[in-house]
C-alpha cells in the first residue's frame, strides 16, 4: 500500500533534553510539502557534531530534536514542484544546501548557500523547514529538524535543495559517510587548503574527520603528513592511510608544536585542526612555517569561543582558513564523491569500525566518546 500523501509512523531517535540519552520512540512523520523530498533512511553514521549538538556546554542547541546529519536513502515520496527526484531513487541529504540561484551559490568561491539561515550557529541551522514548520510530531510535540537532515530517523523530510541522487549501485552503508564526516576532511585537503605535491602535512585529531584529511593530503601528493592525537590508538589507521609520522602530544616533554617545527625544519606548509578547540587551533596555527603556512579549521568543541590569535603570526604571512562540509558545493559534488569512491579513488571501508542495528544507537554514542570507533553505521 503506497504511504505517498499520508502521514508515515516509524522508528525514531529523540534527543529530549541535553545530556540525556537519546529515546527510541514512535514518530509521526508528515507528508513532503512543496519542493521537499520524504526519505526512507537506510543507514546513518553518528558524527561528533551529533553528540556536541547533546553535550550542556552547547547553549544553542534546541530540544525535543531529531539529530542525524550522516546518512543516505531511498526517496519514498516527493512534493510538488519536486523535479530532480522520484521514489525509488537512491539519495544522500545533507546539511549544505545547494540552491543554484543566491549569491554565494553563483560565486566559485564559496559552497556556503544562502538557504544556511543562521550563519553564527550553522549546527543548529535548519531546525524547522522553510514554512517555519516541523515535519516531525512525538506524542503530540513538534519536534525539531537537525541541520535540515535529521537521519536518526526511519523517514524524514529534506528540502530539494538539501539532497543529492546517486549511483542505484551506490552502498548506503559506506556513502553515507559522504553526507558529512569524510567529506569534510577530504575536501578540507583538497579544496580549502589545496595541499600541493611534495608538501608537509599536520593533521590534529584522527577521528572521522581528520583520518579523511590524511587521505586528501596523501591524493594531493604530500610528502610528509604528522599525525597527532591524545589517543594512540589511532596512528594505526593513520599509517595505513599515508601518515608518516604519529605523535601523542602526552607522551612529549615539550608542546606539540615545538616538536612538529623541529620535524618539518621551521613548520609544516598545510596544517588541520580535526579535533576542535582552542588547544588544538592554536597549535595547529603555530606549527605551519613563517611564509605561507595554512591552518585549516575543520572541528568545532561546543562552547568554545576560539583561540586568541596574535596578529604578529599572521603577518608574518600564516594563514587560517576555515571549511564547511569540505568546501563541496553540495548536489553537485555528493555525486562525484560517490563515482570516486566506487572507483576506488579512496576507501570509506576503513572510517567504518562498527555496524549496529538503530535501536543500539547510544551504544553508539558511547564508543565514540570513549574513542573507541571511527565511525559506526547504524542500520533500520
Ligand atoms: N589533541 C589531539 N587530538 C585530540 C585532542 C587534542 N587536544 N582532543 C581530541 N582529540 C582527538 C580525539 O582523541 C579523537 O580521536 O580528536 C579526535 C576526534 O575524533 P571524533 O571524536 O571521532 O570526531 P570527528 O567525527 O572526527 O569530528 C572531528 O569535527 O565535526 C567536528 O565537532 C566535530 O570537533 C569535531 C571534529
Ligand atoms: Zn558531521
Amino acid at each position: 500500500m503506497s504511504t505517498k500523501g499520508k502521514v508515515i509512523k516509524c522508528k525514531a531517535a529523540i534527543a529530549w533534553e541535553a545530556d540525556k540519552p537519546l529515546c527510541i520512540e514512535e514518530v509521526e512523520v508528515a507528508p513532503p510539502k512543496a519542493h521537499e523530498v520524504r526519505i526512507q533512511i537506510i543507514a546513518t553514521s553518528i558524527c561528533h557534531t551529533d553528540a556536541n549538538t547533546i553535550d550542556p556546554n552547547f547553549k544553542e542547541a534546541l530540544f525535543p530534536v531529531i539529530l542525524g546529519h550522516e546518512s543516505a536513502g531511498i526517496v519514498e515520496s516527493i512534493g510538488p514542484g519536486v523535479t530532480n527526484f522520484k521514489p525509488g531513487d537512491k539519495v544522500i541529504p545533507f546539511f549544505t544546501p545547494q540552491c543554484k540561484k543566491c549569491k554565494f551559490c553563483l560565486s566559485p568561491l564559496t559552497n556556503i548557500c544562502g538557504k544556511i539561515r543562521k550563519f553564527d550557529t550553522p549546527t543548529i541551522d535548519q531546525e524547522l523547514m522553510e514554512d517555519k514548520t516541523s515535519r516531525f510530531t512525538c506524542k503530540g510535540k513538534p519536534i525539531y529538524h537537525f541541520m535540515g537532515v535529521s537521519s536518526f530517523s526511519q523517514y524524514t523530510v529534506v528540502s530539494d535543495v538539501n539532497l543529492a541522487k546517486i549511483d542505484d549501485e551506490a552502498n548506503l552503508e559506506r556513502v553515507c559517510l559522504i553526507g558529512c564526516g569524510f567529506s569534510s576532511g577530504y575536501g578540507a585537503a583538497i579544496n580549502t587548503a589545496k595541499v600541493t605535491p611534495g608538501s608537509t602535512c599536520a593533521v590534529f585529531g584522527l577521528g572521522g574527520v581528520g583520518l579523511s584529511a590524511i587521505i586528501g593530503c596523501k591524493i594531493a601528493g604530500a610528502s610528509k603528513i604528522i599525525a597527532i592525537d591524545i589517543n594512540s590508538e589511532k596512528f594505526t589507521k593513520a599509517k595505513v592511510l599515508g601518515a608518516t609520522d604519529c605523535l601523542n602530544p602526552r607522551d612529549l616533554d615539550k608542546p606539540i608544536q615545538e616538536i612538529i617545527i623541529e620535524l618539518t625544519n621551521g613548520g609544516v606548509d598545510f596544517a588541520f585542526d580535526c579535533a576542535g578547540g582552542s588547544d588544538t587551533m592554536s597549535a595547529a596555527l603555530d606549527c605551519t612555517t613563517v611564509g605561507w603556512g595554512s591552518c585549516t579549521v575543520v572541528g568545532v568543541k561546543a562552547g568554545d569561543e576560539g583561540p586568541n590569535v596574535s596578529p604578529v603570526k599572521l603577518i608574518m604571512g600564516r594563514r587560517i582558513n576555515g571549511t564547511f562540509f569540505g568546501g563541496w558545493k553540495s548536489v553537485d559534488s555528493v555525486p562525484k564523491l560517490v563515482a570516486d569512491y566506487k572507483n576506488k579513488k579512496f576507501d570509506l571501508d576503513i572510517l567504518v569500525t562498527h555496524t549496529l542495528p538503530f535501536d543500539r544507537i547510544n551504544e553508539a554514542f558511547d564508543l565514540m566518546n570513549q574513542g573507541k570507533s571511527i565511525r559506526t553505521v547504524l542500520t533500520f
